[in-house]
């Protein structure tokens, strides 16, 4: 087996919550993450070059990319040749859209290197390895519903989420996620999340809890001229959501909803104004 195509899953943040800048000028974050079913597809083909290459459509292919950093970072840690992968990257998720759609190439990269080279490595050692390519990378590793803490890096997996479809709208501009967090004084944040309360209605499986405790502390720092975001929230609200946010560092707003004719007609509407809408499950 020289080559091996996996899917590359984007994710919201059902709640996103900043504790304290840190020194090292990261931040402290306390997120619970969900994937869903909107992915990318990326393959891995071990072509025997000495080069890696990839092709990413109209993203660059080039060390920006952190799919090529994954792959760089796998052949640093494990000492072996890079054996000229070819990562062939087929996107669907928005870039710079606060989905972590580069993150998660870089995760499907490093889990084809791992099945393609090293099938026993643990999946605690491919988390580390993500974490020095980007704060995002660990938890796409594992994927499904998980309490992101430090970084994003800390990761505790959760029971999963009830079963909504969701709606994602990314407007059409991007949002610099540095210039966002520059943006934050950390004893100012009002409006936070109610993490406790999300973590325990996750726990019990409690829709509405759930439904009732989705938040984004992004939102209340976000520049006048990013103002669609909560148009877009209006929308959402208008087309029946039982809940919406916007996903990490945004632009993009999802909507929660139980019944998938509602997260149909929601798609169909906001489809004719944004061209980048999305219609999802979780997963
Ligand atoms: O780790 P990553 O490269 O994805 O982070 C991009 C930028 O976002 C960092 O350089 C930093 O400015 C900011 N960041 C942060 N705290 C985090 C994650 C990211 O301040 N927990």
């Amino acid at each position: 087996m020289n080559s091996v195509t996996l899917p590359a899953h984007a994710k919201l943040n059902l709640t996103l919550d900043i504790l304290r800048r840190r020194p090292d000028g990261y931040h402290d974050m306390l997120m619970v993450m969900q994937s869903v079913s909107l992915h990318d597809d990326v393959t891995v083909a071990l072509t025997g070059g000495t080069e890696i290459v990839c092709r990413c459509g109209d993203i660059p292919g080039d060390e920006s990319n952190l799919a090529v950093k994954a792959a760089r970072a796998f052949f640093a840690r494990t000492g072996m040749e890079p054996r000229g992968p070819l990562l062939d990257i087929e996107k669907h998720t928005p870039a710079r859209a606060g989905m972590a759609g580069g993150s998660s190439d870089a995760a499907a990269t490093l889990r084809a290197l791992r099945k393609l080279l090293r099938p026993e490595m643990l999946g605690e050692e491919l988390e580390r390895i993500g974490a020095t390519v980007g704060s995002d990378v660990p938890y796409c590793l594992r994927g499904g519903t998980a309490l992101a803490e430090g970084r994003g890096e800390r990761l505790t997996t959760l029971r999963a989420a009830p079963p909504f479809y969701a709606v994602l709208c990314k407007p059409d501009f991007d949002i610099s996620t540095p210039l966002l967090f520059s943006r934050v004084r950390v004893s100012e944040l009002w409006n936070r999340p109610d993490t406790n309360g999300m973590l325990a209605a996750l726990h019990r499986g409690d829709a509405d809890g759930v439904l009732l405790r989705v938040k984004n502390v992004f939102e209340n720092v976000l520049p006048p001229e990013y103002a669609e975001v909560f148009t877009i929230k209006e929308r959402f609200h208008a087309l029946g959501a039982a809940a919406c946010a916007m996903t990490g560092s945004g632009p993009t707003v999802y909507g929660l909803y139980r019944d998938m004719a509602a997260a149909e007609a929601a798609y169909d509407a906001l489809r004719e104004r944004y061209a980048q809408t999305f219609l999802t499950q979780f997963v």
